[in-house]
């Protein structure tokens, strides 16, 4: 049996468990993935342990993503672009860190709204850490034009730039969004805004929002926020944020196994988890 497991603190309530154990039994992969509770000042001596017990591949969650890229031997270039690891692959005693949330994301997005983003114009609301992912892999995808739009309108414009060797892109705050009304085509939040139990907050004002637009939130507790549904009733495309857990682990089990995911599988069983 091949082992594998995620990283986190806390990590009891990760759902990763459950969705790579079927992925592995769907695909017939001889594999085991647990949860591991990692506190920080133990971040260094588990990481040693997927050398030392022959781990193949772990997922590294809050709060280590950061910290995790120091031990690590090689770190891919959209993991360093980003800033932070999600997926470490041991090739024989070697650990490489990626990042599977950005590019988990795009496929997301692209599978289940069938949108093109060649040539298209972007908003992403925030400029944290989830934002950096977004935004790199939906750089790649050669878009026209990426606002970024954050509260704090500094680090917007800090994103923007490191941005701007992939793509044309600038930042702005929140109060600057009238003055692009009207010519986006995909507007992304990932910010916190309208996770449970602020069920009622919305990141971003609804009448900014125009029909025909796609509407993607980050968020998957709820599944649907209230800044989706409105968003919907008011005439454009949306996408929820369950999707990118799904292709995140699924963009893992892909470099671990060179498999592909069997995704609607891994869709169905985190689902009826959730429910
Ligand atoms: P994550 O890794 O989830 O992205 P993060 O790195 O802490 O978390 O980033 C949180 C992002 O959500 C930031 O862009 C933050 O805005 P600031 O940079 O101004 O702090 C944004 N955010 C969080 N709560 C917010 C709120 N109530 N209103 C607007 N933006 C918010």
């Amino acid at each position: 049996t091949v082992l594998y497991g995620v990283f986190g603190d806390p990590v009891r309530h990760s759902r990763s468990p459950l969705m790579l154990n079927c992925a592995f039994r769907e695909t017939g992969v001889n594999g085991a993935y647990a949860a591991f509770h990692v506190k920080p000042d133990e971040l260094e001596a588990a990481v040693l342990g997927i050398r030392a017990l022959g781990f193949r591949g772990v997922n590294v969650t809050i709060p280590h993503k950061v910290n995790v890229m120091a031990y690590l031997d090689e770190i891919d270039e959209g993991a360093r672009f980003i800033g932070a690891v999600n997926t470490i692959v041991n090739e024989s005693g070697r650990l490489i860190g990626y990042n599977t949330d950005g590019i988990g994301y795009v496929r997301s997005l692209k599978e289940e709204t069938g949108i093109r983003l060649e040539g298209s114009n972007i908003v992403i609301i925030g400029a944290g850490g989830a934002a950096k992912g977004v935004a790199y892999a939906l750089a790649k995808e050669n878009p026209r034009h990426m606002y970024i739009v954050n509260r704090t309108a500094d680090k917007a414009a800090q994103l923007a730039q490191n941005l701007y060797p992939l793509v044309s892109s600038e930042g702005m705050g929140l109060d600057q969004l009238e003055n692009i009304k009207g010519k986006i085509d995909l507007v992304v939040n990932t910010t916190s805004v309208g996770m449970h139990p602020n069920l009622d907050e919305v990141p971003i004002a609804l009448d900014w929002l125009q029909e025909g637009m796609t509407v993607s939130d980050l968020i998957y507790n709820p599944l649907e926020t209230r800044w989706l549904r409105e968003a919907k009733a008011a005439g454009c495309r949306t996408h929820g944020g369950l999707g990118m857990f799904i292709y995140q682990g699924a963009c893992a089990f892909e470099y671990w196994t060179g498999k592909k995911a069997p995704v609607e599988a891994m869709r169905d069983i985190v689902l009826t988890s959730l429910s």
